[in-house]
C-alpha cells in the first residue's frame, strides 16, 4: 500500500515537471503561458518558441507518461500500470512546480499509450496526423485521438483501459473548452506546416 502511494506521488510529480516552462524561460527567456494559446504544452511550444523546442517540449511530454506508467510495471507489479499513468495526467495538467497551470493532457496521455499499448499508440498518432492533415486544428485532432482511444478500448475490450481512455478523453475534451469554442466561432489558429 505505501509502494502504490509513493508511486502515485512519483508519478503526480513527473507529470508535473513543466517542460514548456523550462525549455521556454532557459532557452528564450519567457513563460510561455504568457503567449500564443497560454498552454504549456507542445503545439505552443511550437507555435511560441519555434520547431527544435517545440519538439523537445513535446518529446519530454510524452515521456512523462511513458516513464509514469513504467514505474509500477518496474517496481510494483501488483499495480496497475495505468494508474500511475492517470496521475502523471493530472500533474501535467495541474504541475504543482508551475502554479497548478499546465497542459491540455494530450501529449502526457499519448505517452502512457507509449508505454503500455504501443500499437494503440500508434493508431492514435496516425489518427491524429490525419486529422490534423485534413482541419489544420491540432486542438480538434487532439480531442478527435481521445474520443477514437475510447472506441479503440471499447473495441479491444480491456477494462482498465476503457475505464483509463474515459477518463484521459474526458481530461481533453475539458481542457479544449476554449479551443472548442473558438472552433466554433471560427478564429481557433490552423497550423501552417502540414
Ligand atoms: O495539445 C494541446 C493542443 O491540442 C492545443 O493547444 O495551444 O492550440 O491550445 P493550443
Amino acid at each position: 500500500m505505501v509502494t502504490y502511494g509513493i508511486i502515485i506521488v512519483l508519478a503526480y510529480l513527473i507529470g508535473s515537471i513543466p517542460s514548456g516552462l523550462i525549455v521556454g524561460k532557459v532557452f528564450h527567456g519567457i513563460d510561455i503561458r504568457e503567449h500564443g494559446s497560454g498552454n504549456l504544452g507542445g503545439t505552443n511550444s511550437f507555435r511560441t518558441l519555434g520547431i527544435k523546442s517545440g519538439m523537445a517540449v513535446t518529446i519530454a511530454d510524452i515521456l512523462k507518461g511513458t516513464i509514469a506508467v513504467l514505474l509500477p510495471i518496474i517496481f510494483c507489479p501488483d499495480m496497475h500500470p495505468l494508474i500511475a499513468g492517470v496521475f502523471a495526467v493530472i500533474g501535467h495538467m495541474y504541475p504543482i512546480f508551475a502554479g497548478f497551470k499546465g497542459g491540455k493532457a494530450v501529449a502526457t496521455s499519448g505517452g502512457i499509450l507509449l508505454g503500455y499499448a504501443f500499437p494503440m499508440f500508434l493508431i492514435m498518432v496516425l489518427v491524429f496526423f490525419v486529422c490534423l492533415y485534413i482541419t489544420k486544428y491540432v486542438s480538434l485532432a487532439s480531442m478527435l485521438a481521445a474520443v477514437v482511444s475510447v472506441i479503440y478500448s471499447l473495441i479491444v475490450w480491456d477494462i482498465p483501459l476503457i475505464i483509463v481512455c474515459a477518463i484521459l478523453a474526458f481530461f481533453v475534451i475539458y481542457r479544449h473548452r476554449a479551443n472548442i469554442q473558438r472552433i466554433i466561432n471560427k478564429n481557433e489558429p490552423k497550423i501552417k506546416w502540414l
